[in-house]
């Protein structure tokens, strides 16, 4: 029988960088080139660089991590995550180990669908025009799907349309939306081509003037799920429980700590993200529009006490993400990082992603529900300001333990630690 798998990787922080990443290597099954470009820095080549943006004058490289301990649908995955964040990669791989034994992650996902949005105005009379364009609907689907005979292959293309009255000061726009299923691409350029295509036509039928054509961020047609429980012994008892449901509450109730408990569950969500070599903004955006859409900004996730006293979380988060077009396929350093994570759809990379945003969330909860975050933060946060101030090698763990002892960190407190250390 094949050997399974296992993302309990215990002592992982302990290792070297090299270590680590043999031992990653030999999890994802990753090959000689994928290492040679993770262990290079996974950055890119000036060259490439120059066409992936305009002006380019340099890169910026942030670290990469690994969360461990993720069961996710019964499958065990090592989750790259780039972040310049401390102890973000940490608190996922902590959550995920207090669920790991019951049973990690289930996910599932709405579908890959994503809708491009036509402005249009002038018109005189909007609900006529309205019903104009659903009549049009096969023609519709013939025009858009045209534009992208790859993506119909492949088994997605147009699958529905809608048409929206807005009122606005100056008149009544119609709007339309394509729903369009974009399979493993995140799906921008194939749905604004197609949008494109269709405005002049949508004018000449109704009679208006088309403006905007472009895709809609707020991705609902693209909803990954992620749930888990966590056994009330494994967390630290009915106090510990009791406190993070009500700090749940509090989320889900208030919009100024709403904004930061989201703000947590996006550190883990657009740290996957842009590993990946996806648009961070895209799934920012849709994320808190999503949080908003019954009027009212809320918390993208949910906690409850179970029948058995146990916590259960799930989180809801639109997630426009792929793995053809872009980044993801020309950046070698997210080619090798989404090798790590083994995936063969978009899908499977939402879903997966969904689950460490869950798992970021339930970090961030206990933390705050029990110690407060400060204590976690302190040892990696000490050595980040031992190294402003010049620290190099074994000089940052040595200042980093002297700040905290002294329970002073800052720069001030950590240039005397170092003249200290190199006086002595
Ligand atoms: C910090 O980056 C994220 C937190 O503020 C999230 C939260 O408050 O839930 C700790």
């Amino acid at each position: 029988m094949a050997e399974r798998k296992t993302a309990r990787v215990s002592g992982f922080h302990k290792l070297g960088q090299a270590e680590r990443l043999e031992v990653v290597a030999a999890f994802a099954g990753l090959g000689e080139e994928h290492v040679a470009q993770l262990a290079r820095g996974s950055n890119i080549d000036a060259e490439l660089a120059d066409h992936m943006i305009e002006n380019m004058i340099s890169t910026i490289a942030i670290p990469v991590g690994v969360a461990t301990n993720l069961k996710i649908d019964g499958i065990d995955v090592l989750v790259p995550m780039a972040t310049e964040e401390s102890s973000v990669i940490a608190a996922v791989g902590n959550a995920a180990r207090q669920c790991y034994d019951n049973g990690g992650f289930t996910t599932s996902m709405s579908g890959t669908r994503m809708i491009a949005q036509i402005q249009l105005l002038d018109l005189a009379d909007p609900a006529r025009a309205r019903l104009v364009i659903l009549e049009r609907r096969d023609e519709i689907a013939a025009l858009c799907n045209a534009c992208d005979p790859t993506l119909v292959r492949m088994g997605g293309g147009f699958c529905d349309l809608e048409v929206r009255l807005i009122d606005a000061p100056s008149g009544t726009m119609v709007i339309t939306h394509i729903i369009v299923d974009t399979r493993d691409a995140m799906g921008a350029n194939a749905v604004n081509t197609m949008a494109e295509r269709l405005a002049p036509r949508l004018a000449q039928w109704t009679g208006g003037r088309s403006l905007l054509r472009i895709l809609s961020n707020l991705a609902d047609r693209r909803v990954a799920r992620a749930r888990a429980t966590w056994r009330c012994a494994d967390i630290g008892g009915e106090a510990v429980r009791d406190a993070m449901v009500a700090a749940f509450e509090f989320a889900d109730a208030d919009p100024y700590r709403a904004a930061t408990h989201n703000k947590g569950i996006m550190n883990g969500v657009s740290a996957v993200v842009l590993a990946t070599g996806n648009d961070t903004r895209a799934v920012e955006a849709g994320a808190h529009a999503y949080a908003a859409r019954d009027g009212r900004y809320r918390s993208l996730s949910r906690w409850e006490v179970t029948r058995e006293g146990d916590l259960s979380g799930v989180l809801e988060l639109p997630l426009a993400v792929g793995l053809v077009g872009g980044a993801t396929r020309i950046h070698p350093g997210a080619r090798a990082l989404l090798a790590i994570l083994g995936v063969d759809s978009a899908e499977r990379l939402a879903r997966i992603i969904a689950a460490v945003g869950l798992a970021q969330n339930f970090g961030a909860m206990k933390a705050l529900a029990t110690d407060g975050i400060q204590k976690g933060h302190m040892a990696l946060h000490a050595q980040n300001v031992a190294i402003t101030v010049g620290a190099a090698g074994e000089e940052v763990g040595a200042v980093a333990r002297l700040l905290i002892e002294r329970g002073t960190i800052d720069a001030e407190a950590a240039a005397g630690a170092l003249a200290q250390l190199r006086g002595a």
